[in-house]
């Protein structure tokens, strides 16, 4: 029998962390197996023991093909997937676009842009198979580019518009896709790593602000949307914090 035999199974990318490791406590909460994808074991591992038996994972590098193959083979061989929740991301310094680094806009774009491109394609035919699902969380980032942002912006504009096409093109076969773009949201690692390790620069990017989001907020967003009947597909959500009107209009305390 495989292991997901009568429940919903769900693969979360990201699952170490922030929105990812949110996500995976929300769907299971609402019955669901999940999948955890990440690099560090260590993480992930205290998640599965904090979750039990709902939670499994594989070590999966998404901007590496072998390392990535070898994931999703793994996960394909324990039974079908339903759904897909494209979190793993990153933002890497807010430097100006005249004086930013292309290796940081490369990897921006290696994690962002293709790890997610390359696990929705290998996923596709089982989600399709399913009736399933491919959610990609991208940002407000990509809807109102902001100085500084380069790079990031770019790479979560990209994020969206593959979302968008992929649902054009997948009209008529029975898979949902959800774009899930989210505004500020405090998580311990995405500013402390987009600044180098520097609290003090990731500290100030919510400093004052009442009420950013969580990355519960946000997790709740993804099990309600995937919760929807299949025929009902939440094509985009786009979720701020009240204090925030766009990544430059904010209140502060
Ligand atoms: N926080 C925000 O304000 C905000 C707002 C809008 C959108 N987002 C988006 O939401 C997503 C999650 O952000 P977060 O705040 O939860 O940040 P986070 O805590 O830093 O989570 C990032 C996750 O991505 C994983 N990851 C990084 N590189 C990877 C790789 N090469 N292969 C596989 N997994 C990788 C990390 O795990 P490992 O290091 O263990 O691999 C981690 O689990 C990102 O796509 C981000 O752009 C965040």
């Amino acid at each position: 029998m495989a292991e997901n035999e009568g429940a919903r199974r769900a693969v979360v990318t990201g699952a170490s962390s922030g929105i990812g490791a949110a996500s995976a406590r929300a769907l299971v909460a609402q019955g669901w197996q999940v999948v955890g994808l990440a690099r560090r074991e260590e993480k992930l591992q205290a998640l599965a023991g904090e979750l039990g038996a709902a939670f499994t994972y594989q070590l999966c590098d998404v901007t590496d093909e072998a390392s990535t193959q070898a994931a999703v083979q793994a996960v394909l061989a324990g039974g079908s997937v339903k759904a897909l929740v494209n979190c793993a991301g990153a933002a890497i310094g807010k430097d100006s676009v005249a004086q930013s680094s292309l290796d940081d806009w490369r990897a921006m774009y290696e994690l962002n842009v293709l790890g997610t491109l390359r696990i929705t394609q290998k996923f596709l035919p089982a989600l399709e198979a399913a009736e399933g699902t491919v959610l990609i969380i991208s940002s407000t980032a990509g809807i109102e580019p902001y100085e500084g942002g380069g790079g990031y912006c770019a790479s979560k504009a990209a994020e969206r518009v593959m979302a968008r096409i992929l649902r054009l093109e997948l009209i008529g076969k029975p898979v949902r896709v959800i774009d899930i773009a989210p505004g500020m949201v405090h998580t311990d690692e995405f500013s402390a790593k987009r600044f180098g390790g520097d609290q003090a620069k990731a500290q100030a990017v919510y400093a004052g602000v009442p009420d950013p989001l969580t990355a519960e907020d946000i997790a709740d967003c993804v099990q309600w949307s995937l919760g929807q009947p299949d025929t009902v597909d939440i094509d985009q959500i786009i979720v701020r914090p009240r204090a925030e009107g766009s990544y430059t209009k904010v209140f502060r305390q």
